[in-house]
């Protein structure tokens, strides 16, 4: 059986840059840095409190830019960054190599088929929870908490749905019609290929539900970023 999305990260990373693949097309590297240094200087410092000294973190979808792992690795943690693409790994070991960093393993994992062996201080997923389609979430959360050392800390960011609001559908009308019309004539004009990613959507009730049910305690919430702890 072929892996979840692993051809459309695959193509997406042949085709896009670090910041299409990450936030995706329209954004810029300054949007994406300014998002690095908000999640690590902000949002993670609760988590990055629960670290013990020499932590071993896994980086759960590393990503090409493997920003996460980076700034994690700078602060002098181990970090394991995993991923589903080979092509997404490449560049990020040439990112991380680029940087000159030793404490950095990358390896392939798909999340939904990882074995976890409770060897880690902690792990965080960061733009990458919401792309596991909604029936491999509970099996992708327990691979997480078999993973982890007993009561250790899982930072994630789920897409929070809790109201079908006009805003949203306004938007989702838009996003779609251009995904829709104008990628093709983006394809003919430009050679510009354009890749959907499914985004699996929960309401804060269905979070606290997936939660308790792959045994996460959830700690601390920060709009759609949530610090959990893993019962024993
Ligand atoms: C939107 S990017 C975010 C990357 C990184 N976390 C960041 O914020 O810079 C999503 C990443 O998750 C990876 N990914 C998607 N599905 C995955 C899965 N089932 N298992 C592991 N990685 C996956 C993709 O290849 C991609 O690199």
């Amino acid at each position: 059986m072929k892996n979840w999305g692993e051809e459309i990260w695959n193509e997406k990373t042949k085709d896009h840059s670090d910041v299409g693949v990450i936030l995706g097309t329209g954004y810029s590297v300054k949007k994406m840095n300014a998002n690095t240094d908000k999640v690590v200087n902000t949002i993670a410092t609760d988590f990055i409190k629960t670290l013990p000294e020499n932590s071993k973190i896994l980086d759960i979808g590393v990503g090409p830019a493997a920003r996460f792992a980076i700034a994690f690795c700078s602060r002098k943690y181990n970090v394991t960054g995993v991923d589903i693409s080979n092509e997404v790994l490449i560049r990020a070991k040439k990112n991380i190599d680029e940087r000159k960093i030793t404490n950095c393993l990358l390896e392939k994992h798909d999340l939904v088929e990882m074995k976890g062996h409770q060897n880690f201080d902690g792990a965080y997923c960061l733009e990458t929870f919401f792309h596991i389609p909604a029936h491999l979430c509970l099996q992708s959360m327990k691979n997480v908490h078999d993973s982890l050392k007993p009561n250790a800390f899982f930072l994630v960011q789920f897409a929070v749905q809790d109201k079908m609001t006009l805003g949203f559908l306004a938007y989702n009308l838009f996003y779609m019609s251009v995904y829709t019309f104008i990628s093709p004539i983006l394809k003919i004009l430009f050679n510009r290929k354009s890749f959907y990613t499914h985004v699996s959507r929960y309401s804060t009730q269905e979070i606290e539900d997936i939660c308790k049910r792959s045994e996460f305690k959830i700690i601390n919430r920060y709009n759609d970023y949530f610090l959990l702890q893993s019962n024993s």
